[in-house]
């Protein structure tokens, strides 16, 4: 019987990425790609376990294919990603959840054996080992068309925040050799993508014999026909000003940043093992602004991380409000078990409060969002046309700024990829609306 599979991905872009370079390791063994679940035969889900709703999404998705399985069908599932390693093999043992095979982030090379033993002989099968060397620096990702593409240029974390549990999930920092990034991004360019994205746990940990992020971001930019370059996430405690000094200089890199705060407050800040404090963090977007005026920047927050007083949370408003983030990824803390967080710190903050916070917190975070949005109105802005409709309308087109945000534009006779200069009329808090200028 012909083997189709069906991957669904959630979690972060490493994800997304990592399910594109699965897609291409079936491919070269004769497995099929199917669109839509009703048409394959064997299921995998790309998970994330960063807070526990995470974990839960995904169980939910699990028991919903279960019951609509068709007795006399044969349909296997498979668990890739972070909870894979995080829950290891307590995920096959519950008879509940019907799972056949798991693959952690490292051992996609297995897969081909992992599901042959859970399809020929019906046996359980499972590989979560963590690599240190691991990088798939040769397998090329089967992306979708589009303009943009991913590049990981490094795996892993060693920070080890202490509420997180990425570095259990994904193992030890491990960069690619530069040379091979580089080579991909010219055959990327060949393909036609106009936009590469660098990807990486901490970005700013990236080293391969002596070349940092800031000189492989620069070997990228000096590649023809690159028209723009972006990168996700840096860590705020080692990012470099010599970064800002590149990115300020050269247009193909996108004036726009993600800079994780986590939270406003010094003493929450050391509990959390992030190795900053409040002013660092303000004078770090001090500095960025000193060379990037204009510059989008977004972040995330932990909002009632363990013992984390009114007061506390106050500094986090507090730093809110001195930065104006263009947009923030607020959380409530979430206990992820064997962190060292979940060890140490009992989650003793209530969810009323967390939720109350939360709320707080959003309120004048949208309300940053939505000034500094319609302060754009009237601005001539460079966009990247990325689709030729928009979700609520065939008759828009969807762009991107520089800063990352979404521009809906008139359909005309433009068409994906093309890099063009627009004057924004108006925004929302998430949205701009721009017009054409000839
Ligand atoms: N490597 C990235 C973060 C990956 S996790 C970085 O350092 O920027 C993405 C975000 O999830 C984190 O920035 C953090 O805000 C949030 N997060 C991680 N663990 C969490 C937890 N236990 N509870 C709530 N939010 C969490
Ligand atoms: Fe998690 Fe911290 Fe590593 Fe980011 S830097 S993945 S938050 S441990
Ligand atoms: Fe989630 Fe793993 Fe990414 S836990 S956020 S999918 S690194």
């Amino acid at each position: 019987m012909e083997k189709k599979v069906f991957i669904e991905t959630y979690g972060c872009q490493m994800n997304v990425y990592d399910s594109e370079l699965v897609k291409t390791i079936l491919a070269e063994k004769n497995y099929s790609l199917v669109p839509v679940e009703s048409m394959a035969n064997i299921i995998m889900i790309n998970t994330c376990t960063v807070r526990e709703n995470a974990d839960r999404k995904v169980l939910n998705r699990v028991h919903q294919i279960k019951n609509s399985r068709n007795k006399n069908e044969i349909i296997i599932v498979g668990i890739l990603g972070c909870m894979a390693t995080n829950f290891k093999t307590k995920l096959l043992e519950n008879p509940n959840l019907k799972i056949d095979f798991i693959a952690g982030p490292d051992s996609y090379k297995q897969l081909p054996q992992l599901i042959d033993t859970a399809w020929e002989k019906g046996d359980k099968s499972f590989d979560v080992t963590l690599s240190e060397f691991e990088t798939y620096s040769d397998i090329l990702p089967t992306r979708k068309e589009g303009v943009n593409a991913w590049i990981a240029i490094m795996r892993g974390c060693n920070n080890f925040c202490t509420f997180c549990v990425v570095p259990y999930t994904r193992g030890r920092e491990r960069s690619r050799e530069p040379a091979n990034i580089l080579h991909e991004v010219r055959q990327l360019v060949s393909e036609g993508f106009s936009q590469i994205t660098l990807l990486g746990q901490n970005v700013n940990s990236y080293r391969y014999d002596g070349v940092d992020f800031t000189d492989l971001i620069q070997m990228v930019s000096d590649i023809k026909g690159v028209k723009r370059i972006r990168y996700t996430s840096p860590h705020p405690k080692d990012f470099p000003e010599k970064l800002l000094k590149v990115m300020s200089e050269r247009d193909n890199i996108c004036k726009q940043l993600h800079m994780p705060l986590q939270s406003g407050n010094t003493r929450i800040l050391d509990k959390m093992n992030r190795t900053y404090t409040k002013e660092e963090f303000l004078s770090l977007i001090n500095l960025t602004r000193q060379y990037m005026p204009n510059a989008n920047i977004s972040t995330d927050i932990i909002i009632g991380f363990p013992t984390e007083t009114e007061n506390e949370f106050e500094d986090t408003v507090d730093v809110v409000q001195k930065v104006k983030f263009d947009s923030a990824f607020i959380f409530k803390y979430s206990e992820r078990p064997n962190t060292r967080a979940a060890k140490k710190f009992p989650d003793d903050i209530s969810d009323s409060i967390k939720t109350q916070r939360i709320i707080k917190l959003n309120e004048i975070q949208n309300q940053i969002s939505l000034n500094k949005n319609k302060a754009q109105i009237g601005l001539n802005q460079k966009v990247l046309i990325e689709a030729l409709e928009t979700k609520r309308s065939k008759n828009e087109f969807q762009a991107r700024n520089d800063g990352n945000q979404i521009v809906i534009l008139p359909k005309s006779n433009l068409s994906i990829g093309q890099y063009i200069t627009i004057k924004i009329n108006d925004a929302t808090r998430n949205i701009l609306k721009g017009s054409y200028i000839n």
